[in-house]
């Protein structure tokens, strides 16, 4: 009975996220409004929250970076992210890198719950998905080469 209440409540889950677009009442989105409002208003949502800030990145891929960020999302990351745009548990991949600093993602990777609390993105998706990306105790060398890997996934080279 406990493992039927598990595969309904991934079912239900996977079955909200497909639809990014569908209405949302407006009780949810008042939260939301108060979330954002209530939130540190020194949290930079460009930056997130961590220790990493203004990172330059060299503009060609480093491939064994890439390669390994590649096992760590085999491993980690794929049973909630797709690499292409389409929503599994969490949001695609795709242009991931394009829409967030290197900072925010170095940072996100590695610091997920305080950024889920404050960054008003990730409110939003977390309306969307109802679940919370979980804190998977990933060094900063991993957290780069995931990076790496999703620039790789956007077509750098
Ligand atoms: C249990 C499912 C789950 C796993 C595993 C997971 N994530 Fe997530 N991820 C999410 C959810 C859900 C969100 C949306 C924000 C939220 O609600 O927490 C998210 C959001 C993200 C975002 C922001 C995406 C955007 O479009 O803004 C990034 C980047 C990300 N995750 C990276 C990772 C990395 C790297 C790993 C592997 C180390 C990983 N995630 C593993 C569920 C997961």
């Amino acid at each position: 009975m406990k493992k039927l209440l598990i595969i309904c409540s991934v079912v239900f889950t996977i079955y909200a996220c497909g639809n990014p677009g569908e209405d949302k009442t407006s009780g949810q989105s008042g939260a939301r409004t108060e979330v954002t409002e209530n939130g540190n208003p020194s949290y930079d949502p460009k930056r997130g929250e961590g220790k990493f800030q203004n990172m330059e990145l060299p503009d060609a891929l480093d491939a064994a970076m890439a390669q390994s960020g590649k096992q760590i999302y085999e491993v980690k990351c794929a049973s909630c992210h797709k690499l292409s745009d389409e929503r599994l548990v969490g949001p695609g991949w795709k242009g991931v890198t394009s829409k967030h600093k290197p900072e925010w993602l170095m940072n996100f990777i590695t610091n997920p719950d305080a950024m889920i609390d404050q960054d008003p993105e990730l409110q939003a998706q977390l309306e969307i998905c109802l679940v919370r990306m979980p804190n998977q105790n990933l060094t900063d060398d991993d957290a780069r080469h995931l990076v790496e890997f999703m620039r790789q996934n956007d077509g750098i080279k």
